[in-house]
């Protein structure tokens, strides 16, 4: 948890109905020819779900590759918790789209 302040990119994605905000800080390092996730830190505004998903998606994410954790879905982080109540399912979108701005955001700083 916290800022990580040697990020390779940082990730953002709120709800503009809750006013939930979430950054997503990842360090990027090669290995076997893949970029993998070397390091991965959150900052959450926002509900207890918000910040539960956050933190999953870190201990998802780490050691994957680009792809692999590109391809991590709000499906995938609320079974990693073991469900989420219907409710607060909205809640994981965050992590995983937060997610996908960070490594967006790494791809075109690479550019
Ligand atoms: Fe806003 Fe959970 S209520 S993300």
């Amino acid at each position: 948890m916290g800022e990580m302040k040697d990020a390779d990119a940082v990730g953002e994605y709120g709800n503009p109905i809750c006013g939930d905000l979430m950054h997503i800080y990842i360090k990027v390092k090669e290995m076997n020819g893949q970029k993998i996730i070397d390091d991965i830190s959150f900052q959450t505004f926002g509900c207890a779900a918000a910040i539960a998903t956050s933190s999953m998606i870190t201990e998802i994410a780490k050691g994957k590759t680009l792809d692999e954790a590109s391809n991590i879905t709000r499906d995938d982080v609320a079974k990693s918790l073991d469900g989420l109540p219907p409710i607060k399912l909205h809640c994981s979108n965050l992590a995983a789209d937060a997610l996908k701005d960070a490594i967006k955001n790494y791809r075109e700083n690479q550019k």
